[in-house]
This record gives C-alpha cells, sequence and structure tokens, in this order.
C-alpha cells in the first residue's frame, strides 16, 4: 500500500484521482480521472467510477456495481451485488447528453442498498435507510426507512443495527426504542430521528452549571 490505498494489479486506475487510505480496489475495476474516493472502503470486483462520482469513507461496494457520475455515496454506505445507479432520466442512443441533464443521486450516510436494486436518477436515499434486494427506488427515500417492491414502497422502518422498529405513542409523540441496541427514535409525519443520548451534562443533571 504504498500510496496508502490497495489496487489489485487488473483494477484500471486513471490518474489523476483521490483515494483514502486503507481503501481496497479488487479486481477488474475502472475508476476514472477526477473521481474521489475516501477511506476505508471496499471496491468489490468490476466495480467501475465515473470522474465526477464521490464517494465517502468507510463505503462497501460489492461487485458488479457503476458509481455514474452525480451519483454521490456518503459515508458508510453498503451498496450490494450488481445494484444498478443511473443519471439520465430518458436516455436515446442517437442524443448526447451534457451533463448539465444528468440528475444527481445522493445516498446519505449508513444507507443500503440491496442486491440488484435499481435507483432511478434524481432521488435521495436518506441516512440509514435499507432498500431491499431488487427494488427499484422512483422517489425519495426517508432517512431509516425499509423499502422494497416494483416501485419500492415503505414497509417499516429499521434501527441502524438493522433491527425492525416498532412505533408507539409516549406523551403524544411516536416513539420506538430498538429491542436489540436500546437506542430510541421519534417519528413525526413520516420523519424519523435518532434521538440523542443524555450526557451528564444535560438538563437536569447539569447539577455544576457548566
Ligand atoms: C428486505 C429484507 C431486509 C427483509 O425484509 P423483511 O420485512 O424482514 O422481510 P420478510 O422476510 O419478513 O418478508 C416479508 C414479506 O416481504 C417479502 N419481501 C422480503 N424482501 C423482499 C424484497 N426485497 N422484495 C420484495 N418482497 C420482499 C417477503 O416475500 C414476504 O412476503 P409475504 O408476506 O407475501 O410472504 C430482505 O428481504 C432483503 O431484501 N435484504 C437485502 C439482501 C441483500 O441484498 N443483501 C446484499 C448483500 S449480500
Ligand atoms: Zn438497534
Amino acid at each position: 500500500m504504498a500510496k496508502g490505498y490497495l489496487a489489485h494489479e487488473t483494477a484500471v486506475i486513471d490518474e489523476p484521482v483521490s483515494i483514502g487510505s486503507g481503501t481496497k480496489i479488487w479486481h477488474f475495476c475502472h475508476v476514472m480521472s477526477g473521481a474521489v474516493i475516501g477511506e476505508n472502503c471496499v471496491l468489490g470486483q468490476n466495480v467501475f467510477v465515473g470522474a465526477r462520482a464521490c464517494i465517502g469513507n468507510s463505503v462497501r461496494i460489492q461487485n458488479n456495481v457503476s458509481i455514474y457520475d452525480l451519483v454521490t455515496l456518503e459515508d458508510d454506505v453498503f451498496c450490494g451485488p450488481s445494484c444498478v445507479f443511473t443519471n439520465v432520466m430518458t436516455p436515446r442512443g442517437r442524443l448526447r447528453r451534457s451533463i448539465d441533464e444528468y440528475l444527481a443521486t445522493l445516498v446519505k450516510q449508513g444507507a443500503t442498498i440491496g442486491a440488484n436494486a435499481t435507483v432511478v436518477c434524481g432521488n435521495t436515499v436518506g441516512q440509514h435507510a435499507f432498500i431491499g434486494a431488487g427494488a427499484v427506488v422512483t422517489k425519495d427515500v426517508p432517512d431509516y426507512a425499509l423499502v422494497y417492491g416494483v416501485p419500492a414502497k415503505l414497509v417499516g422502518w429499521l434501527c441502524e443495527c438493522t433491527e425492525k422498529l416498532s412505533f408507539y405513542v409516549a406523551n403524544g409523540v411516536e416513539t420506538a426504542v430498538c429491542g436489540k441496541c436500546g437506542l430510541t427514535y421519534e417519528n413525526k409525519n413520516l420523519t424519523v430521528r435518532r434521538k440523542k443520548p443524555k450526557r451528564c451534562s444535560d438538563p437536569p443533571h447539569n447539577l455544576f452549571g457548566l
């Protein structure tokens, strides 16, 4: 790892690129000039990364996935084998689209894309959202949502640890506590937020006026 990252001898890396330390790029990958890949990522066999693609830290991309221009994968994203991203909504063989006509795709921190799922361009996959295998995502996916099917539909909510969340009303607020890891969530009109754990300095424990 002289460069700080490892690329198998069959991988083609078109310099200049930005690839973080600890990243591993396996057999037959192609990273185009200008691509940005963070630290501690794993790119499985036959992964393509476009010049205007952006990949955060600790992203895991399984075999046969193309990260095209204007696709952004934030930190900790998992891309299942052969999942598909897109960047032109209405392509034609004879029409040359400029990058100004591309639609961006954003996959937010911690989200999972299941095997063979397709994300139609112009959509955002929320933080820690989970896209089931084979789904076709045609709309934005909320944070922590579990969606699957064609087109993908909201079927539930998953904790960051992937346990299913069951919401109940407590003090007028839809609340869920993960049965596995104990993280707590609130759901307001399909917007799920993880409640921050209490700190010693939070009231009413802030006895020292810190
Ligand atoms: C979505 C997923 C997490 C399971 O969700 P779940 O709600 O626990 O699913 P269950 O097994 O309880 O199934 C519930 C129902 O949903 C259906 N279902 C589950 N996953 C589905 C999917 N991806 N697409 C369509 N239907 C699905 C089941 O057939 C079942 O239907 P039924 O009620 O008619 O019998 C899982 O099926 C999945 O797709 N995981 C991704 C696996 C993957 O791609 N891994 C990549 C790395 S190897
Ligand atoms: Zn949990």
